[in-house]
């Protein structure tokens, strides 16, 4: 019998269990055994894990997070960590690995495949940051969370004529915060890729002042950058990812609001809420077609590849093109919220 593991690394996100459930179903149709390996790459440096049933996946792409667990672990700082995958895969007689996660995880499935191991990725980020694909899964989940949030800070500011600073997720580019910020109505939107100074910010405060609007939400990424500002963070992950929410954007840009303008300021950092809980309707979806499309992959043995949503189509792409680049907000979606600042 053909056999194939599967492991979820990188923050969790809402749709991963789709994702698992899909590769389950549409592999053993085919007769090729599911491998889980627990806790990302973790698993899959020592063997930890589970052959996955049929029973063991029902219905769960309802469920948030992952069955599989998750980890940060980088097997390429680990010693002899690729060759150590190599010997469980040869063990457990896994023919390729399904690996589901954002840039740090679907880089290591790139090594590895260039290493001679057969790869395939599915692109997972609530951060909607992978190039090649139009939306990752879990960024639908997230950005509802996000507006949702924004929606109710804005009842209250408005009672109170007073300030918030939403800080939400996205460490090197801003979809989330501008996805949610437009579709909430916030009256500024700062993101890592468009740096804004503190003066831009106080300037459409006190614009809406001028107008008689005495509240006002500001809804910042956790990776933005007031310019001229460089906050070093000594705090990083195995991939040497820096801790930011150590850097305190939001809380920080409140402060600041605060003592410029004189306004009562809150601040509200959404973190991980918007990464936890049940997957809207269509990141469940997307991440079983992904699953599907990934297991279609394994049948005709098309390794290499990333899976990746183009329009409405499941598309198989490089997975080394997918890697190399980040998918950033681009001038014009910028542009077109900042009609809406003030
Ligand atoms: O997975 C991406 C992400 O959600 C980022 O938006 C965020 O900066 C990071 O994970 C948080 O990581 P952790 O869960 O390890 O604190």
């Amino acid at each position: 019998m053909r056999k194939i593991g599967i492991l979820t690394g990188g923050g969790d996100c809402p749709g991963l269990n789709a994702v698992i459930r899909g590769v389950v179903q549409k592999c053993l149709l085919h007769d090729i055994q599911v491998y889980g390996f627990r806790k990302g790459w973790l698993g899959a440096l020592t063997g930890d894990g589970d052959d996955l049933t049929l029973d063991m996946v029902e219905d769960i792409h309802t469920l948030g997070g992952t069955i599989l667990e998750s980890s940060r672990t980088n097997i390429m700082k680990v010693e002899d960590g690729p060759e150590k995958v190599r010997k469980v895969m040869e063990q457990l007689g896994l023919e390729g690995i399904i690996a589901v996660g954002g840039d740090d995880t679907l880089g290591v499935a790139n090594k590895l495949q260039k290493m001679g191991m057969n790869m395939i990725g599915v692109p997972k980020t609530i951060d909607n940051d992978l190039s090649c694909t139009d939306y990752t899964f879990g960024f639908d989940t997230a950005t509802n969370i996000a507006a949702d949030a924004i929606d109710r800070l804005h009842t209250t500011a408005r009672s109170h004529s007073r300030c918030f600073v939403v800080e939400v997720m996205g460490r090197h580019t801003g979809w989330i915060a501008i996805q949610a910020g437009m579709a909430a109505g916030a009256h500024m939107i700062l993101i890592p890729e468009f740096p804004k100074s503190m003066d831009d910010v106080i300037a459409v405060i006190e614009d809406r002042k001028n107008r008689g609007k005495n509240h006002s939400i500001i809804c910042v990424a956790e990776g933005f950058e007031l310019t001229g500002e460089k906050i070093e963070s000594i705090e990083t992950d195995d991939f040497g990812n820096v801790r930011l929410e150590k850097k305190e954007i939001g809380p920080r840009i409140a402060k600041l609001i605060e003592e410029r303008t004189g306004i009562i300021t809150r601040s509200t950092v959404l973190g991980h809420l918007i990464r936890g809980g049940t997957p809207t309707a269509f990141d469940r979806v997307l991440g079983t077609k992904l699953g599907v499309k990934a297991a279609e992959l394994v049948i005709n043995n098309a390794y290499g590849c990333m899976v990746a949503l183009q329009g409405n189509a499941i598309v198989p792409v490089d997975l080394e093109m997918a890697v190399t680049t980040q998918k950033r907000v681009d001038a014009e979606f910028y542009q077109h919220a900042g009609y809406f600042f003030g």
